[in-house]
Formats: structure tokens, sequence, C-alpha cells
């Protein structure tokens, strides 16, 4: 990870394998522990509410009771160029509960997230911000919006906007620049990335296949758009028994010789192997 003037090494706020979707309108599913076993849980303004339902949605989220709200709660606003995305950004600063993480949609410009940044620091709200980008200007962005402020703690790579935005088929191969490029953005800034949904609700072996994809790629997490998929997410994310066994032999084999290069199963292994075996047992809860 390259080392960014300005940035710090990691200001990711933890490891979210699985951040579960549920609309702004169905908040009896979102207090009701529907998402449970999910790392991070959205509250939706965005597309999962239709126009006429905008200002209701709002108004509820506005009045949720600090007590109710799951532990971790965040919120999706409409695009803050957008007459509801600004909207939405008013009524945060006077939320009865402040998120504490609010997700922003088709981001374009670091300019987006710097002007969210400067009326929450104002406002003296401390709620941490999370980009999508699903646009081609917001590809073209990508490493200049991971760099721009530290309240920024994770890209999401939106692939259904990115492809109604570009023409481009929502198939694994065409995808691959723009899916990888947000991911070596977020890498670069030392941000979190986390791939975007799969909307296949009945097709669990897709979502798996996508999900260790993703993974391939350096993504750490998923987005859920259901919380039937959450399980599915949450076990490709989390690091196998395996892996976990075959990290901790790596790491315990360099401490034992002290040597920058070892041997193991016929492998020679140096400094970038005991990195990635240090980062499974962090993936894991583990350090050694
Ligand atoms: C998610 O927001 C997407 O557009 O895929
Ligand atoms: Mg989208």
């Amino acid at each position: 990870m390259t080392v960014v003037e300005g940035v710090p090494r990691s200001r990711s706020r933890g490891i979210c394998r699985c951040l579960l979707v549920t609309p702004a309108i169905r908040m009896e599913r979102f207090l009701g522990g529907a998402a449970d076993a999910a790392d991070i849980h959205l509250l939706d303004l965005e597309d999962s509410v239709p126009p006429e339902a905008k200002h209701d949605a709002r108004q509820a989220v506005a009045t949720l009771d600090p007590l109710d709200v799951p532990a971790g709660y965040s919120l999706r606003v409409n695009p803050i160029r957008s007459p509801e995305g600004l909207r939405d950004l008013h009524m945060v600063l006077d939320a009865r509960t402040a998120p504490d993480m609010i997700v922003l949609p088709k981001v374009e410009s670091p300019y987006d997230v710097e002007l969210v940044d400067d009326v929450l620091a104002g406002a003296g709200i401390d709620t941490v911000l999370w980009a999508i980008l699903e646009t081609a200007a917001g590809l073209e962005s990508a490493m200049a919006v991971a760099r721009s402020r530290p309240r920024l703690v994770a890209l999401t790579f939106g692939a259904a906007d990115f492809c109604a935005d570009t023409g481009t088929a929502m198939e694994w191969e065409p995808l691959l620049m723009a899916r990888s490029r947000v991911a070596l953005a977020a890498r670069s800034a030392g941000i979190e990335a986390v791939d975007g949904p799969t909307f296949d609700l009945d097709d669990a072996a897709a979502l798996e296949s996508d999900a260790r994809r993703a993974a391939a790629l350096g993504y750490t997490g998923k987005v859920a758009v259901h919380p039937g998929q959450v399980d599915v997410i949450n076990e490709v994310f989390t690091p196998s028994t395996a892996d976990v066994h075959r990290a901790d032999r790596i790491v315990g084999e360099f401490r034992r010789t002290g040597s920058s290069i070892i041997t193991m199963d016929g492998r020679m292994l140096g400094p970038p192997f005991l990195r990635q075996a240090e980062s499974t047992l962090a993936r894991a809860g583990r350090s050694r």
C-alpha cells in the first residue's frame, strides 16, 4: 500500500464484511433486527424509496429514537447534488439520532465528499462517510475521491448504476476494470473497498461466485440487498479455518527463524507473504 502524503496509512473504521440495505419505507424490518447478522445496517433513502414516498421516509428517519436503532446505524442519502440529497443532509443536521455513517451515492468528484464533510464539521457531527462510485465521472475521479477527506472510510462500486450510465453489460468481464479500479483507489488511500450488490435474490451460487471474485480483487466485503444474502457474504469474507491455520504457521515460522525469507511446504516466502498472513489473522479477529 502506498502511503499518500497527508493521508494516514489506514483510516478504515474496521472491517465490514456485509452491509445490509433496508429501504427507509420498511422501518419495521430495520428496527425489528432483520439485519442482525450484518456488520453494518444501512437505512436507504435513495433508490429503494420512490419519489412520492421520499418526504415521509425522511420524516421517519428524522424522528428515530436513539434507543431503537441498531448499533452502527448508517444512512444512504440521495445524491448530494440533487434537491432530495440536500433535503436529506439538512434533515440529518436536526435528526433526533445522528447516523454513525452516511453513504453518499453517485459521488462524481472529491467536492461531493468535501461539501458534506464541511457541513457536518460545521455542525459538530462526527458521522463518518462512505462513497459509492457508480458513474463514468465517478470512476474517473476514483483516486481523488478516495483521498479526499479523513472522514471517508470506504468506497463501494455500484454496478447497476454504472451500467445504466455507461451502457456496459451487467456481466463480470465487461465490469472488471471499473470494479478493480474502485478497489485499488480505496486501497491506495488506506480505506475499505466493499463491492456492490448482487441482485439475483434466488441464486445463492451466483451471489457466492460474485463475492469470491470481488474478494479476489481485494474487496473485503459486499453489500446485501436482502437479509437472506448476509450469511453467504459473511462466510466468503471471513477467512476460513484453513486460511487462518496457514497464516498462523507462516507468522510463527517468521518469528521462530527471525529471517526475512522462509521456506514452507516447498515455497519460498518473503515479507509480502508475512504481511498477507498478518492481514488474514487481523480479518479473522486474531493477532499473534
Ligand atoms: C448500487 O447502488 C448500484 O447501483 O449497483
Ligand atoms: Mg446505485
